[in-house]
């Protein structure tokens, strides 16, 4: 069995971000959300894995993943030049799959779930077409739906304006190579797309069995800044070992609870209350680091607090007289309070970025 990880799409939700990294790129406690991805896949038995990507994005994956044996599977690099929707996605990759049965993996949602007895269902049920994973939701039209009868599904609607089930199609599939004959009988949906949902709605129609395999764990589409967040706060919540300090910390300074602090790492007369993750080299001086924050390398923290944020590689914060919570902060990023005069904000932020200031 293969697998395919869709990661082309334009991610417009996460700009300015997106600009210039990919949003799969994006770190969650420290680790970009697609590794979450790769191990999960890799927990399967599954090591050879095509990533769809795109024009713009291809150059960022390769150099952060490289061929994947640092992770111990191999990426084969598949290019989507346009991102016409996901069944579209899936037949750019059919030279890579050829006639193996495979995984598709949406490529910004994060799965806590163990996904094995999932591919182990798929493996030992021979005559089934498909297998799709599940979960409950509370808002069912922002995503692809599943009807079903039993365990057997019997439609599936993509973004259904009057849902008939709150079962979403929450990003992982399980197909054979049955999947092309419905991907070459569907026509681009209302949005434009050619939707994975109507080429499975067209196996369901004229092949096989397609069942459901319902979860309930935690799971998130990483699709907007607050999502983001919130992954990270699952994340640090959940990591229970990997949780450790090789930095200096000085006498002055007081750790709580889970927190891992990276080589070169320095914390002068700080406080920091876990679960916190600090890469390398960084400085951490007079500041309050609180719960679910993850710090990328090479930061400045001084003079100022934060929590429940994720703030990435070289960024530079100090004298601050207000805490910074819940943010996403990208790479290189300057955050200070100056004495100048007159009183007030200067703000130089690209295009669709956010400042938000509580009275
Ligand atoms: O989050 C689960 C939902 O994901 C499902 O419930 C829907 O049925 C499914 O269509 C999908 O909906 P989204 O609108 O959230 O899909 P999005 O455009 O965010 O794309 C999901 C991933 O696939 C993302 O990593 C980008 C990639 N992609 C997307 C398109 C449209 C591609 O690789 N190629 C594409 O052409």
């Amino acid at each position: 069995m293969k697998a395919i990880i869709l990661c082309a799409g334009k991610g417009t939700r996460l700009r300015p971000f997106t600009y210039t990294t990919a949003k799969h790129l994006i770190p969650v406690a420290n680790k970009p959300v697609i590794l979450y991805t790769i191990e999960k896949i890799k927990s399967t038995g599954i090591t050879q894995i095509g990533m769809i990507v795109s024009r713009e994005n291809r150059a960022d994956f390769e150099n952060t993943l490289g061929d994947g044996s640092k992770y111990g599977v191999e990426i084969t690099y598949i290019l989507q030049t346009e991102p016409k929707g996901l069944a579209h996605a899936v037949l750019m990759a059919k030279d890579f799959l050829g006639d193996e049965d495979f995984l598709m993996y949406l490529g910004d949602n994060l799965i806590m779930d163990d996904i094995r007895p999932f591919v182990e269902d798929f493996r030992e049920k021979e005559d089934l077409s498909a297998l799709i994973m599940l979960s409950p939701v509370n808002d069912p039209t922002r995503f692809g739906i599943a009807i079903m009868e039993g365990n057997r599904i019997i439609k599936t609607i993509e973004k259904p304006k009057e849902p008939r089930s709150n079962l979403a199609i929450i990003g992982l599939y399980l197909f054979r190579k049955d999947i092309f004959d419905g991907i070459a009988n569907i026509k681009p949906s209302w949005r434009g797309e050619y939707e994975i949902t109507d080429a499975i709605d067209w196996l369901i129609q004229n092949k096989g069995t397609v069942e459901g395999h319902i979860v309930y764990g935690w799971w998130k589409d990483t699709g907007k800044p607050e999502d983001l967040i919130e992954a990270n706060h699952k994340i640090l919540e959940d990591i229970i070992e990997d949780f450790k300090v090789e930095g200096v910390i000085e006498a002055s300074s007081s750790i709580h609870g889970r927190v891992s602090i990276g080589e070169g790492t320095e914390v002068v007369n700080s406080a920091i209350r876990g679960p916190v993750i600090i890469g390398k080299n960084c400085t951490i001086s007079n500041a309050y680091i609180g719960p679910y924050t993850s710090i990328g390398d090479g930061a400045l923290i001084e003079n100022c607090e934060i929590e429940n944020s994720i703030v990435m590689d070289e960024v530079r914060i100090s004298n601050l007289s207000s805490r910074i919570d819940s943010s996403l902060i990208g790479k290189k990023v300057e955050i200070y309070e100056s004495d100048g005069k007159p009183k007030g904000f200067q703000i130089i932020a690209g295009d669709l970025s956010k400042v938000i200031v509580s009275k």
